[in-house]
């Protein structure tokens, strides 16, 4: 594989062909912002270029577009810009529309203070969100001993989905439907404590928001596995409707 050469916020870095805008961008000291972006799989080799929530995007000469980075490989010559005002106004823009229909219970999340989204926000200065979307209003699924899902929290970056099917080899969740009503949920649309949820918690250390915490008493799921005769069992019943 040829090495390419290119030019990001004028500084020259030399890349292996095939490498993204993004990989190229760390190589030259330049931050780019991600956040549907998982960092280190691809030091496993592999792939996680979802590129939905496009905080990310960069300027490129000659295209007329945005790009997103972390999933557009880079070119021999190319001319890149990561921090002009039409992008930086272009990535606030993009977190307001994710916003748009996220509930902001921020205070009373269990991800307040450790949220990427939240901080992100922080960092890119997002103070009111212009776009006011229809909110989501779709049941909790609490029915796992181990974690807690709300899809109205989630952000359809799909790096749960990552963590449980390819790290952990379980492939317990999916993503379904499209557009507003996309959602990612245990598959088959059953309480996750029906799936094939070994209660590992990578889906949760993944999520970049509330959407998939821990329950704060992880740890007597694994105490019981380690000694079956403590019996766990989930706090509340399984929701009847999960989506
Ligand atoms: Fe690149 Fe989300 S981090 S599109």
């Amino acid at each position: 594989m040829s090495d390419i050469r290119v030019i990001i916020d004028g500084r020259e870095v030399t890349v292996p062909e095939g490498t993204t805008i993004l990989e190229a961008a760390k190589k030259a000291n330049v931050k780019i912002p991600t956040l549907c972006y998982l960092k280190d799989v691809g030091l496993k080799g592999i792939k996680h270029d979802i590129g939905s929530c496009r905080v990310c995007v960069v300027e490129v000469d000659g295209k007329p577009d945005f790009v997103s980075s972390c999933n557009t490989p880079a070119e021999n010559g190319m001319v890149i810009k990561t921090n002009t005002p039409k992008v930086l106004a272009a990535r606030k823009l993009n977190l307001e529309m994710l916003l748009s229909d996220h509930h902001l219970d921020c205070t009373t999340c269990p991800k307040n203070g450790i949220c990427e989204l939240q901080s992100l926000c922080a960092e890119l200065n997002v103070r009111a969100i212009r776009p006011q979307g229809e909110m989501k209003s779709l049941p909790i699924d609490d029915s796992s001993p181990s974690i807690i899902r709300n899809p109205n929290k989630c952000i359809l970056c799909q790096r749960c989905i990552t963590a449980c099917k390819v790290l952990q080899t379980v492939d317990a969740l999916e993503l379904y439907g499209n557009g507003f009503d996309a959602v990612v949920r245990p598959k088959g649309g059953i309480p996750l404590i029906e799936t094939q949820c070994v209660n590992c918690g990578q889906c949760a250390l993944v999520c970049p928001t509330g959407a998939i915490v821990e329950r704060d008493d992880t740890w007597k799921v694994w105490e019981a596995i380690a000694d079956p005769s403590k019996h766990v069992v989930a706090q509340t019943a399984p929701s009847t409707h999960v989506t």
